[in-house]
């Protein structure tokens, strides 16, 4: 029988309460995932997934892949968890939960604050009903594809009393913030903003998100989770190694196009990078 996927909120909790984080990678198909699993189970740690909307069609469905991380599950013995990724309304958040996901984020950032509280707030009731954990945002991250100046993007970070409110009248499980990271890659240096973060971690105890952890410098990554960081999200960085390694090989003399071929060095790769961020984020506990 296929094993069920975990939700993620106690993982996250207890990740807060002994100051280490998990990272959230990006997930798109079976075998590449199951590279960074295997470095999961290694290291005894729960493999945890992320997934936007463009992934999901890439499986071609929830569904799909739903049964791809249940593969996943039946072939390590850590926790598999699979969490949707800046989902943006409750209809897209349902069709995950009844597809078998069992965490979930709802981003209503892009709206004011009081209709981020409603939209998320109706997600937690019908996500908690079914066992699922909710992750909500409030402030909004930049995208690399936004032009704008380092004060534009300051301003658009979370605000310490907002978040408490919207944890208190929200009741989700999690909470992404917006301190100085960005989506893809970074347009003027890194400017991460541990001060805020500090201020929001003394007045918000759920777990709190990092968003945009490709290109953060890990030296503020290893900050923020002293702060109360318990995921950083990562999605460029792997598509990067896929990428470089792929194109690489096939300039190799004797490739011969096999798909073994195409896709070793770049499952290494990964599995590489994997570990180094497990052990950035979690090394507190290995
Ligand atoms: P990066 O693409 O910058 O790693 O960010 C990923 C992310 O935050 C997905 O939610």
């Amino acid at each position: 029988m296929a094993k069920e996927l975990n939700a993620l909120k106690e993982y996250l909790v207890d990740a807060r309460e002994r100051k280490y984080a998990l990272g959230g990678f990006c997930f798109w198909n079976y075998a590449y995932g199951m590279s960074i699993a295997e470095v999961a189970q290694r290291l005894k740690l729960p493999m945890l997934y992320i997934i936007g909307d463009a992934e999901v069609k890439f499986f071609g469905g929830e569904r799909n892949a739903v049964a791809a991380a249940r593969t996943v599950a039946e072939n390590v013995d850590v926790p598999v968890i699979l969490h949707a990724d800046h989902f943006r309304d409750f209809e897209s958040i349902k069709r995950a939960i009844d597809a078998g996901f069992r965490s979930v984020m709802i981003d209503a950032s892009s709206y004011p604050f009081e209709e981020n509280v409603a939209r998320t707030a109706e997600v937690v009731e019908y996500a908690h009903k079914a066992g699922v954990s909710v992750e909500g945002e409030l402030g909004r991250i930049a995208g690399s594809e936004q032009k704008m100046s380092v004060d534009e993007a300051e301003a658009m970070q979370t605000d310490p009393d907002e978040a408490a409110l919207f944890v208190e009248q929200t009741g989700v499980d999690i909470l992404a913030l917006s301190i100085g990271t960005v989506h893809g890659e970074y347009r003027f240096p890194p400017r991460i903003n541990i001060p805020r973060l500090q201020k929001i971690s003394e007045k918000v105890s759920i777990p709190l998100v990092m968003h945009g952890g490709s290109g953060t410098p890990e030296e503020k990554v290893a900050e923020a989770v002293k702060y109360g960081i318990t995921k950083l999200n990562l999605a460029t960085d792997l598509v990067k190694i896929v990428g470089k390694a792929t194109a690489a090989v096939q300039q190799q003399e004797g490739f011969g196009y096999s798909v073994a071929n195409l896709y070793a060095q770049a499952y290494k790769d990964l599995a590489e990078y994997a570990e180094h961020k497990m052990r950035l984020l979690a090394g507190s506990i290995l």
